[in-house]
């Protein structure tokens, strides 16, 4: 037979056409992260890039090590010290997660984007009782002016730091080139001159974004400004008539709707204590903590590890996130309450249409979770596709080799633990990082980085194998004989 010619794509500077009806909520591109240390640069994530669909959950499957939380902590801009964004970007609402500064990625970590981790303990406090702990995310982000003042100037503040970002962007390009010994001096002439005109046509257009933003600012306390007026205004008419009661006789029971009439007040400026309690209460209703208003006054240690990672979800989402990150939220607990928090998160995702990126090193966790998987193997990702590609059509070697290490319950085959352990980032692999740990290996793999090619309009696999000249390969059998079986259960006969 005559092998398929598969097209290959620009990756990681594309990742193919959304699906039809698909809108990206978050796009990741060509990003690559390195750490410092005493040995030399750890190159933890290299060329990484996909996209999250809105409504969706993409999750991303690799052993240890392979660069999973080192991906989604760029995403939360929590990055270790040490660590260096060499490359990339990560694109949320127009704006590059990756170039904005500390005060503004405030404005998206923990409320537009949330994170749930492995360890619930680690991310609660044990002195705090629950219920502060669950309302004070709630109260710090509840100031109303302001987040009226930033609505009015995030446009232009985003075009302002991207512009800006241009120049910065031409500036490094040109860095780059002075620096590579390989440039001639034709190519660094070449490279200033590029520089030069990219900076006379970005200079006043920076300047420009700079006097808009201002006006911007001012428009925006003019604004808030009016805003407050209209609330204390209102305030007023409705506290003058319990105010006159109050100083006739009798007037102390009016006391009580002076009072109400304030909380009113003081809730259209900012979220309340009493507010945010509700809020939490209900959250925590949400999320399958019963009797939530004993368990608001208790101790992180009063509960069990379950029940800490429904809270940390509680916290995650007091926000209202659109994004919500979980690394190995279910790792620390035992297999049934890890069911009921992937039911959890499940049942969230679609009652909030969040997107969910959810990590894991277990290919078992994903099928009843994921829209779409990503297979990360040493800072790259060698397979993507919807979960029905990668499942029930999988391409690369490395994707059998997790497929064939999930424990299957049916079948009598013993489970295959993937030969070898995973490559020292210190020295990435050359060519596919894979190749020195399967039996599939080309000898191109050792050399060269195969390109990302398309199976079909949302499946895409990084693997020599794919190419016309490679030998046919066949996926190990415990593979195909799983997918066979689990097609066959799930009705459908013709196995292609
Ligand atoms: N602060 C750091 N300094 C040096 N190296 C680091 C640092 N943080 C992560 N790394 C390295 O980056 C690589 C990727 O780490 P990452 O934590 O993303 O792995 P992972 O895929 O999440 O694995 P796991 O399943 O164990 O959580 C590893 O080689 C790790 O040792
Ligand atoms: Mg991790």
């Amino acid at each position: 037979m005559e092998k398929k010619v598969y097209q290959t794509i620009d990756y990681p500077f594309t990742v193919g056409n959304a699906p039809e009806g698909k809108e990206a909520v978050l796009s990741i591109r060509n990003l690559s992260i390195s750490f410092k240390t005493d040995n030399g640069m750890v190159h933890a994530v290299r060329g990484v890039a996909f996209d999250l669909y809105k409504g969706e959950t993409l999750c991303i499957v690799g052993e240890s090590g392979s660069g999973k939380s080192v991906t989604s902590k760029t995403i939360m801009g929590i990055l270790a010290a040490n660590a260096h964004i060499d490359n990339g970007s990560v694109t949320y609402e127009g704006e590059d997660l990756t170039k904005i500064g500390e005060a503004d990625f405030h404005r998206i970590r923990g409320t537009k984007i949330g994170m749930i981790f492995q360890d619930p303990l680690s991310s609660l406090n044990p002195i705090m009782k629950i219920g502060k702990q669950i309302t004070e995310v709630m109260i710090i982000n509840g100031d109303h002016l302001k987040h009226k003042f930033n609505d009015v100037i995030s446009e232009a503040l985003i075009t302002y730091n991207n512009d800006k970002r241009l120049l910065e962007i031409a500036k490094e390009e040109l860095k780059f080139v002075k620096k590579n010994k390989k440039s001639t001096p034709e190519q660094k002439e070449a490279a200033k001159k590029a520089y030069l005109e990219e900076k006379a046509r970005l200079e006043p257009i920076i300047k420009a974004d700079k006097v808009a933003l201002k006006d911007k600012k001012k428009e925006a306390r003019k604004v808030v400004k009016e805003f407050k007026a209209e609330i204390v205004k209102r305030h007023r008419e409705l506290r003058a008539p319990i105010l006159k009661k109050m100083f006739s006789k009798g007037g102390i029971a009016e006391y009580k709707n002076f009072i109400s009439e304030r909380r009113r007040y003081v809730s259209e400026l900012r979220v309340t204590h009493k507010e945010a309690k509700m809020r939490a209460l209900k959250i925590m209703k949400e999320v399958g903590i019963p009797d939530p208003e004993r368990r608001y006054k208790q101790y992180p240690f009063e509960f069990s590890g379950g029940m800490r990672q429904r809270i940390v979800i509680a916290i995650a989402l007091t926000a209202d996130p659109d994004i919500l990150i979980c690394d190995e939220p279910t790792t620390a607990l035992d297999v049934t309450i890890q069911a009921q928090i992937l039911e959890l998160i499940n049942k969230l995702k679609a009652a909030r249409n969040m997107s969910v990126i959810f990590i894991t090193h277990d290919l078992g966790v994903v099928a009843n979770m994921a829209d779409r998987v990503a297979v990360m193997y040493a800072g790259k990702i060698v397979e993507y596709g919807t979960a029905n590609d990668v499942f029930y059509d999988p391409r690369h070697p490395y994707t059998w080799a997790l497929l064939s290490s999930i424990p299957d319950v049916d079948s009598k085959e013993r489970l295959e633990a993937i030969p070898g352990t995973p490559p020292n980032m210190l020295f990435p692999p050359k060519g596919d990082a894979f190749a020195l740990r399967s039996k599939y290996a080309l000898g191109i793999d050792f050399r060269v980085e195969p390109k990302m090619y398309q199976i079909s309009e949302t499946h895409y696999c990084a693997s020599w194998l794919l190419d016309q000249r490679a030998p046919e390969a066949e996926m190990p059998k415990i593979v195909s004989t799983r997918i066979e079986n689990s097609l066959r259960k799930a009705g459908v006969h013709d196995g292609k």
